[in-house]
């Protein structure tokens, strides 16, 4: 009996005593909220990280995030009993998302409840709400560390740390801080990102609440930051919950709590520093970023990839670049330095080589017209397709000691480039164009004869000089209209050497195969494949019945398209009488008919089927100039040559001769020698 009484004694002691224990004290310690997280209750947008921190608020504007320990604490023996002394002790960390701006701060909260329903977001830290602020019934105790300045609770700065009962308006508060042990006040900034710890103190006999906090390096300061004895008997009841709130506002920041430790009627137990999870986890770019881990991965590999690509598209814009400009230069073009020319001049010339710049194609290539960037000067670029290399080395050495010949009457060549499959001269424009677009295909301006005869002396002229005048004998071989060009004062320039060839004087002419254009191929060139002296006075000749007839060398007779050559043509009319009526209609009544007449008659006897009974270059020149008199001949010197040189031409120019002026062989670069 005696011990059976004994042994429920024991037990109702044991009992007792574990309600005593359990109800009356209670202490716990988190160092790390770490997975699976107890005796914690989450509410609003509180997390916690996968590395343990306790996330109140994050990205997400005009939330309130709490979280409270789920276990009732017991302040008070009794209903009407005094508040015991307790103590608690936590590191937080803010980190705004910009630097110097951030949001709502964040408290440590003892409530009657472990959630605030009610609560609102902003400066009321999902702690109040504009109607239960500053109520007494509302029997909350909070710590605020509010990092915004609100007015209407006389906030002292926006970094401060305050002692609230039942109100936001702090019943006291301090500038964030600590005293040193030398007892100097140190500034602390809320917002700094660096986790810092504070510590919450009540006295239950003195009724003194003390407040402190400190960097983590820090030990506890001696003397607290904010003080204020206030006896809580009124506010806290018999059974309380501890924990913490947050809120954001339309600035964000995040709010974390990184450990965290309780004890009624006693001191917290420290927390063990070492063991708190690592703040900021990865590093400033999340920290300045407000990204959870994963983000911060995907972001690093997006960044990544995309400077991989951005880098392979570099490489890519580079080794194209350099394969646009590329050149092709060798030891033999040294001596050619100065007038080689940059391609990538060239290109930004003419606007990478626009459809809108081109001013026609020939038989070699097209040609462009563009303005140098540093000279403003304007040119006019052949692009000259080069596929077989041969006579390059030849061809160039020529190009370049034609290019330092000067001459008024011909187009000045300023330089050459060589790239893989092509050759570009560069020509000095000639803003009035070929002399084709004034002659044909019922031109909107024609010359009238004083122009057209001054071009021809121009072009007789040029013809001269390369034939007799120069160090070396050169034989244009495409004298035609459209490589006559017209300067801005309309004189003739001759243009083009891309067909001619140099010849030392006195030695034979070179033999290649026959290059120029068919209308202006003289028939001795035909047969034997040799570009003469003469064979360049024919096809001046024809030139200039061209120009006084404003017809084509070989024409397309509209009824039984048959084509007809200028040359008979003129000799028809003559034969007939009336040489006169070969003139071009375009112009008009008030030219010198004797002039015409002679010029006509000069044609024609330039365009001879005999290469010798056509006159020298310098015989011309002085007929034109009226030095001399163009010798007396009849038509019916000429007659028997005239129907020779229409067999010729139609026997070897059938294939070729539907469109008239079309270049007949491809230039000397592709053909070879
Ligand atoms: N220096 C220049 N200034 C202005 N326009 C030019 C210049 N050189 C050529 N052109 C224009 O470009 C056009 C094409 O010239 P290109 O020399 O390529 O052909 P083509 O003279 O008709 O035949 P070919 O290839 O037999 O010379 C010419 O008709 C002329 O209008
Ligand atoms: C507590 O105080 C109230 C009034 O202040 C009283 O009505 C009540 O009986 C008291 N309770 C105890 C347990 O003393
Ligand atoms: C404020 O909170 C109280 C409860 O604490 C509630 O009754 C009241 O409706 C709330 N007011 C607003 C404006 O939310
Ligand atoms: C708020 O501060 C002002 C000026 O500092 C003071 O006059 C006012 O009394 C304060 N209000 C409260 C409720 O403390
Ligand atoms: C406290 O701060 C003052 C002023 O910055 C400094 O001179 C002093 O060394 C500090 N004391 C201690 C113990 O760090
Ligand atoms: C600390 O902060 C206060 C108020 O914010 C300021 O007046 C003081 O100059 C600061 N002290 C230091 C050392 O930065
Ligand atoms: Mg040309």
């Amino acid at each position: 009996m005696l011990v059976k009484l004994l042994t429920i004694v024991f037990f109702l002691n044991i009992l007792y005593q574990f309600n005593q224990s359990s109800s009356q004290i209670l202490e716990f310690t988190y160092d790390g909220f770490h997975r699976p997280l107890t005796g914690i209750y989450l509410q609003g947008i509180s997390t916690v990280t996968p590395s343990g921190l306790l996330k109140l608020t994050e990205k997400t504007v005009l939330q309130t995030g709490q979280a409270f320990y789920t276990r009732p604490i017991q302040f008070k023996d009794s209903p009407n009993g005094t508040v015991s002394s307790f103590s608690t002790t936590f590191v937080f960390a803010i980190n705004p998302l910009m630097p110097t701006v951030s949001g709502h701060g964040m408290a440590f909260v003892v409530a009657p409840n472990f959630y605030l329903p009610s609560a609102t977001p902003s400066q009321y830290l999902g702690l109040f709400n504009i109607t239960n602020n500053g109520d007494d019934s509302n029997h909350v105790f909070a710590v605020e560390l509010d990092t915004i300045q609100s007015a209407e609770f006389n906030d002292t700065n926006d970094n401060h740390v305050g002692i609230d009962i039942n109100s936001l308006m702090s019943v006291q508060s301090s500038p964030a801080g600590y005293w040193n042990e030398t007892d100097q006040f140190k500034n602390l900034t809320l917002i700094s990102g660096k986790p810092m710890q504070v510590w919450v103190e009540y006295d239950g006999l003195s009724h003194k609440i003390d407040v402190t906090m400190a960097p983590l390096t820090e030990n506890k300061p001696r003397k607290p930051l904010v003080s204020a004895v206030r006896d809580l008997s009124s506010v806290i009841q018999q059974e309380m919950f501890v924990g913490f709130s947050s809120a954001t506002g339309s600035v964000l920041s995040e709010h974390y709590v990184l450990g965290w430790s309780f004890r009624s009627k006693g001191k917290a137990p420290p927390l063990t520093l070492s063991k708190l999870p690592k703040f900021p986890e990865l590093g400033p770019l999340r920290m300045s970023l407000g990204l959870t881990p994963r983000e911060v991965l995907i972001t690093i590999l997006l960044i990544s990839l995309f400077l991989i690509f951005l880098i392979l598209f570099l490489v890519r814009f580079i080794v194209r670049r350099r394969r646009k400009f590329a050149e092709e230069l060798e030891d033999w073009e040294t001596e050619f330095a100065r007038t080689r020319m940059k391609f990538k001049d060239l290109y930004y010339a003419t606007k990478g080589f626009k459809k809108k710049g081109l001013l026609g194609s020939g038989g070699f290539g097209s040609v462009y017209k563009g303005v140098m960037r540093k000279t403003n000067k304007e040119i006019a670029v052949k692009r000259v397709s080069n596929e077989s290399r041969q006579g390059l080395k030849e061809f160039v050495s020529e190009i370049v000691s034609i290019g330092r010949m000067s001459h008024r009457n011909l187009v000045p060549l300023l330089g050459y480039c060589r790239r893989k499959d092509e050759l570009l001269l560069v020509y000095d424009y000639m803003p009035n164009g070929s002399l084709d677009k004034y002659l044909h295909n019922t031109p909107e301006v024609t010359l009238n004869w004083k122009q057209r005869l001054k071009v021809i002396k121009g072009v007789a002229s040029a013809l001269f000089y390369l034939h007799e005048d120069w160090e070396q004998v050169v034989i244009h071989r495409d004298v035609k209209a459209s490589n006559v060009l017209l300067d801005a004062e309309h004189n003739g320039r001759l243009g083009d050497f891309g067909l001619a060839r140099l010849c030392g004087h006195g030695s034979d002419p070179l033999t290649t195969h026959v290059a120029g254009t068919w209308g202006y191929l003289a028939p001795d060139h035909i047969r034997t494949g040799k570009a003469t002296t003469a064979t360049d006075v024919f096809a001046f000749g024809v030139l200039v019945l061209e120009v006084a007839c404003g017809r084509r060398p070989i024409e397309i007779q509209n009824q039984r398209s048959e084509r007809v050559l200028l040359v008979d043509l003129v000799f028809g009319f003559w034969n007939e009488g009336n040489i006169l009526d070969a003139k071009d209609p375009n112009l008009g009544t008030e030219c010198d008919q004797r002039e015409v007449e002679m010029v006509l008659k000069l044609g024609l006897l330039c365009s001879h089927s005999d290469p010798l009974s056509r006159p020298t270059m310098r015989q011309v020149l002085n007929y034109l100039n009226g030095d001399a008199m163009l010798p007396d001949f009849s038509p019916l010197d000429l007659r028997g040559n005239g129907m020779m040189m229409l067999g010729i031409h139609q026997r070897v120019g059938e294939p070729v001769m539907s469109n008239g002026g079309s270049s007949m062989v491809d230039s000397i670069l592709s053909g070879g020698r």
